[in-house]
């Protein structure tokens, strides 16, 4: 198949644009390269890949030959407050509504990369697709504005869309805002980890080769309109897998607690039942063993974070 992918040259997308290739699809990938995080790691991600330089808010992709697009493009994390909400508005929302525009005028199917942002504190845990959205924070705003339109586009264009609400992915190249990474970075270079809150939020954490499989799967199996949680099983706590960090590393990690940080919740655990019954996909990767990769591939390559 030919696949386009966006956002390839993060990591999530990296990754997934490298499985499809070598299951022996057709793949290019699009990203424009935001300075979100260090443009130099996102060049990295994406050397041996095809990637076009395009802001997809702003010029066209082109889907001749394209049987399927994985949206992964955008602006993560969860810290949007603020003077950055432009950007937040424009990587997410304005972007995906021109992908989503041209996806359907060419009759061709997104998977979209939603977040469980999307809940916020949820009603229940594990929280099935249909609880109650409520998103603390805009980033979460952008990302449940973004899979309305995904539903509006199903229901006035024919988009076939499905969406896929991610759960704090991590592994070899995770990003160098995200918890796991920071803490890599401070067991490396000895410094102080700034911990915000008790430490006893928990979370569903994913591991990217897993997510990246729930992603494949959606395409080739997924029903049209379909809404999916992707979490990783194992819930963990924040103190709980910094421990786990400094047993596989054998360093111990300084820590400076601080206020917890608007737009964090305490929990995220998936209900992934939906997604094992329709797709047959269930995480198969323990966090101990996530870990264990992404240690390693830190260890070797971040240098500062
Ligand atoms: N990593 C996670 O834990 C997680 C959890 C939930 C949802 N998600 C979502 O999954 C997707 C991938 O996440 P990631 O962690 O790989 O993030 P990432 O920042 O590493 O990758 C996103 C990529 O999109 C590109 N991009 C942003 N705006 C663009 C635009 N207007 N045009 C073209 N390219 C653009 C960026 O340059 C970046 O390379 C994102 O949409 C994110 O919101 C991620």
């Amino acid at each position: 198949m030919r696949y386009l992918v966006t956002g390839a040259a993060g990591f999530v997308g990296s990754h997934l644009a490298e499985a499809l290739r070598a299951a022996g699809h057709d793949v290019s990938g699009v990203d424009c390269f935001t300075d979100y995080y260090d443009v130099a790691e996102k060049e990295r991600n994406a050397a041996g890949l095809d990637v076009r330089r395009l802001d997809l808010a702003e010029a066209p992709l082109g889907l001749d030959g394209v049987d399927g697009i994985f949206h992964l493009a955008g602006r993560p994390g969860v810290r949007s407050f603020g003077g950055v909400f432009p950007d937040y508005v424009h990587d997410n929302l304005l972007a995906t509504q021109r992908v989503f525009e041209q996806a359907a005028a060419a009759g061709v199917r997104v998977v979209f990369a939603s977040s469980s942002s999307v809940y916020g504190e949820a009603e229940a845990y594990p929280t099935p697709e249909d609880a109650l959205p409520l998103p603390v924070s805009p980033y979460g705003l952008t990302k449940l504005a973004c899979e309305h339109l995904a539903r509006v586009y199903g229901r006035a264009s024919g988009l076939d869309a499905v969406v896929l609400r991610y759960f704090t992915v991590y592994g070899p190249r995770q990003r160098p805002d995200m918890f796991f990474r920071r803490v890599c970075a401070r067991l490396l270079d000895g410094g102080t980890f700034e911990l915000y809150g008790s430490g006893e939020q928990s979370r569903s954490f994913t591991y990217v080769g897993d997510a990246v499989a729930a992603t494949v799967a959606a395409m080739e199996r997924a029903a049209p309109g379909t809404v999916y949680n992707v979490g990783g099983g194992e819930e963990a706590s924040v103190l709980e897998a910094i421990g786990l960090l400094e047993r596989l590393s054998g360093r111990r990690l300084e820590l400076r607690r601080l206020e917890a940080a608007r737009g964090d919740v305490e929990r995220t655990k998936a209900d992934d039942s939906r997604i094992a019954a329709e797709l047959g996909w269930t995480p198969t990767t323990s966090l101990e063993e996530g870990l264990a990769a992404m240690w390693s591939w830190a260890s070797g390559t971040v240098a500062d974070a």
